[in-house]
């Protein structure tokens, strides 16, 4: 019996274009928000509530980039409908398990697209009656609303490009690259 095709590696795989966002950049940019997140809870214990599975990353290097006793917990939703696009139906599949009641709350998300999902998260989590609730995204689409969505730490604003690596996945791959790429979807691939 023939062995299957090895996958290639990740850094070959011709689905991985142009790096919008390098490991250097992003550190950098993670180091400044992890500043400004000490200078403004300053003498707080902060909950970072990442959402799964996109911000595991971001969240590592942000939680470590404060000088602050912070307390991590995970929440995960999902999107009913096609894996690429999001269908306007939002259902929680994980809930933290901290008490939220006078809890000063940072919500830490991977990428703002259309902002359907922190709406439904933000509504959940107020209702549980937090000290505050702000939000930290790495990403936010350029046509995002921002100020609406409420989304006080934004790391980078980028277009409409479909983008992989550093937590963010396509079908569940390149969560594991160090750094922020263009998706391509048409390039011929061996698999
Ligand atoms: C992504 C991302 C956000 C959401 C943003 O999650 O992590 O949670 O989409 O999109 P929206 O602003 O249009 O709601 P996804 O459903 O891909 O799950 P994942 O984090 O497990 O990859």
């Amino acid at each position: 019996m023939n062995a299957p095709d090895p996958l290639p590696s990740i850094e070959s795989d011709p689905h991985v274009g142009e790096v919008l966002l390098s490991e250097e950049k992003l550190a950098e940019r993670i180091r400044e928000l992890g500043d400004q997140l000490t200078r403004d809870y300053a003498g707080k214990a902060p909950l970072l509530v990442c959402v799964l599975r996109g911000a595991y990353v971001f969240l590592t290097d942000l939680a470590r980039a404060t000088d602050l006793p912070v307390q991590i917990d995970f929440i995960a939703v999902s999107s009913y409908g096609s894996s690429t696009r999001t269908s306007g139906v939002v259902r929680l599949v994980k809930d933290l398990e901290v008490d939220l009641t006078d809890r000063h709350v940072i919500l830490v998300e991977d990428i703002v697209d259309t902002g359907l999902t922190l709406r439904y998260l933000r509504r959940s989590l107020e209702a549980r009656g937090p000290a505050s609730l702000e939000v930290c995204a790495l990403l936010a689409r350029e046509s995002a609303d921002l100020e609406g969505l409420g989304v006080r730490y934004v790391g980078f604003t980028i277009p409409g490009d479909f983008v992989i690596g550093y937590g963010l996945d396509v079908a569940e791959r390149y969560r594991n690259l160090r750094y922020i790429a263009k998706y391509e979807p048409d390039a011929d691939t061996a698999e």
